[in-house]
């Protein structure tokens, strides 16, 4: 199963109306696909005791497990000020460490302005490095999104190539670090 992250909890957020975009990309490739909300895992149950091994309310606790399990993780980003979302960045600080992510893919999408997320994008790269993921290199940046993502579709032709050659060679990415054993979920993978 892979995993698509909206990175956000705001409502109605071009983010989630992304993960339905890129669904069907990597269904395309023969992957069962569950999209994961920020906004829907229970955030604002939490307080200041749930970090660590603290107790979690129950639907954190089956997200931040879910996790655990997944082949691969796809994070839509959108950029504010100049970073990741606060709410991403507290739901990450909720996962089981060291395991989580620890020899697991991930891939990034940016949104933004300008820089098209850019910035959130490397913020995340230097997280994921910091919890020893497998990151995917293409990245794939929307510039401008409010004007290029229109009723569910993105009107922009590079972008989507781009979406669509990220979705292929995310899904060899995966297939390859498990033929060779390197994948979290592997037998003998070297964790
Ligand atoms: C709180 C907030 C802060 C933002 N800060 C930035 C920013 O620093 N740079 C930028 O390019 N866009 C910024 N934006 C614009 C968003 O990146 C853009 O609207 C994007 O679509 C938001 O994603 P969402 O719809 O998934 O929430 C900001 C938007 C919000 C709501």
């Amino acid at each position: 199963m892979i995993h698509i992250l909206v990175g956000t909890n705001r409502k109605d957020s071009r983010s989630a109306e992304l993960a339905e975009i890129i669904r069907p990309l990597y269904e395309a490739q023969g992957q069962a696909i569950k999209i994961m909300n920020v906004g829907d895992v229970g955030l604002e149950e939490l307080n200041n005791e749930s970090y660590g091994e603290g107790q979690k309310p129950a639907k954190l606790q089956a997200a931040v497990e879910e996790l655990l399990t997944s082949d691969g993780l796809v994070v839509i980003c959108p950029e504010y000020n100049g970073s990741m979302p606060g709410a991403l960045k507290y739901f990450i600080d909720h996962w089981k460490y060291p395991d989580s992510f620890e020899f697991r893919p991930v891939a990034f999408i940016g949104l933004g302005g300008m820089f098209g997320g850019l910035r959130p994008v490397e913020h995340l790269q230097q997280v994921f490095g910091y919890r020893n993921s497998f990151i995917y290199p293409e990245r794939v940046f929307l510039h401008n999104v409010w004007g290029i993502l229109k009723e569910g579709q993105i009107d922009h032709d590079m972008n989507n190539q781009l979406l669509e050659k990220q979705a292929q060679g995310f899904c060899r990415f995966i297939k390859a670090l498990k033929s060779e054993n390197l994948h979290a979920a592997g037998q003998s993978h070297p964790k």
